[in-house]
């Protein structure tokens, strides 16, 4: 097992699915942790069993709704006050949705909670997650970036043809391609940047779940064929904490392999242009 005793790790949505079992096994591994969760008492229910689990009690709850940009910044900027470095952040958080939901910030919720909160908190952490070297990056993307053949520049809140599993697939892309262009920005500064993919055809977790009878009928027909969680977090620990990927940058990563994700999410390109409108919409400076 790697010893993390000396670094500190921030995962978020680690409630349920993969970011629990991730985050349960950085803790054994002796890391500090914070936990990035939207609701109290399941958040300070993840707390317990985490501790309860790997007598690792150096856990620490940020509470924020990943939907709510004003939160991330709120949240950012408590975890900067804590004065600790950054080793490894794990971009967990993810929804999918069947129909469209529209966040406070106006974005659509897919892109605002997969993509736009964690291209904000990955940023207004950067200086800190640099300070901290070597650290690393982790961006959970999916497979389901094949659904989406190119970002929707024209329309990125989706308002003309919403299509459930082409919106989410358009968030998980653009994972892949925010992965990229910060690779790019960060080569030679000692940060790593990797997404990663859970593995398998789908990991039996709660995502999607919040939509009701459909979403349980579906969960029930595909149960057999998907993963367990803890096989669905393997990558990302791996990502995380494994010394074979120490240097290692910009990869798209499955069942702990480099693997190549669709030509589209290849598009250094639209990367560019995917930080550039990221940067905008989030108000960032744009370079
Ligand atoms: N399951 C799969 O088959 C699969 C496949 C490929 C990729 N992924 C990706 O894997 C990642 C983890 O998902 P999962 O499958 O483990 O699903 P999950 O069990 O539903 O976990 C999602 C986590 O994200 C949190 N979250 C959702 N919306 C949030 C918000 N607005 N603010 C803060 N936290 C929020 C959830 O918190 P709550 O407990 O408050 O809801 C939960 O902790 C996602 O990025 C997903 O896209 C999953």
């Amino acid at each position: 097992m790697v010893d993390l005793s000396n670094k500190v790790c921030m995962v978020t949505g680690a409630t349920s699915g993969i970011g629990l079992v991730a985050a349960k096994a950085l803790a054994e591994m002796g890391a500090e942790l914070f936990l990035v969760c939207r609701n109290r008492d399941r958040g300070e229910r993840t707390v317990a069993d985490i501790v309860d689990h790997t007598g690792n009690d150096r856990v620490t709850l940020l509470l924020c709704d990943l939907s709510s940009l004003t939160e991330v910044r709120d949240i950012a900027q408590s975890f900067l006050n804590y004065k600790r470095p950054l080793h490894a952040l794990l971009n967990n958080a993810g929804v999918f949705n069947f129909n469209r939901e529209i966040t406070v910030g106006n974005h659509e919720e897919m892109f605002a909670v997969n993509h736009l909160a964690h291209f904000l908190l990955t940023n207004l952490l950067l200086d800190r997650i640099m300070a901290s070297t070597p650290a690393r990056i982790v961006n959970v993307a999916s497979e389901a970036h094949w659904f989406c053949k190119g970002m929707n520049f024209e329309d990125l809140t989706f308002k003309e043809r919403f299509k459930a599993l082409k919106v989410y697939g358009h968030s998980k892309l653009a994972n892949i391609l925010f992965t990229r262009e910060l690779a790019k920005r960060m080569e030679g500064s000692g940060v790593t940047v990797n997404a990663v993919h859970p593995g398998g055809f789908g990991i039996r977790t709660g995502l999607g779940s919040q939509n009701g009878g459909k979403a349980k009928i579906l969960s029930l027909l595909l149960k057999a064929f998907l993963n367990s969680p803890e096989e669905g977090a393997r990558t990302s620990i791996y990502a995380c904490t494994s010394p074979e990927l120490d240097g290692v940058t910009g990869r798209y990563l499955k069942k702990c392999r480099e693997k190549q994700p669709k030509p589209w999410a290849k598009d250094d390109v639209a990367a560019q242009r995917l930080w550039e409108v990221s940067a905008k919409l989030t108000d960032l400076p744009v370079s």
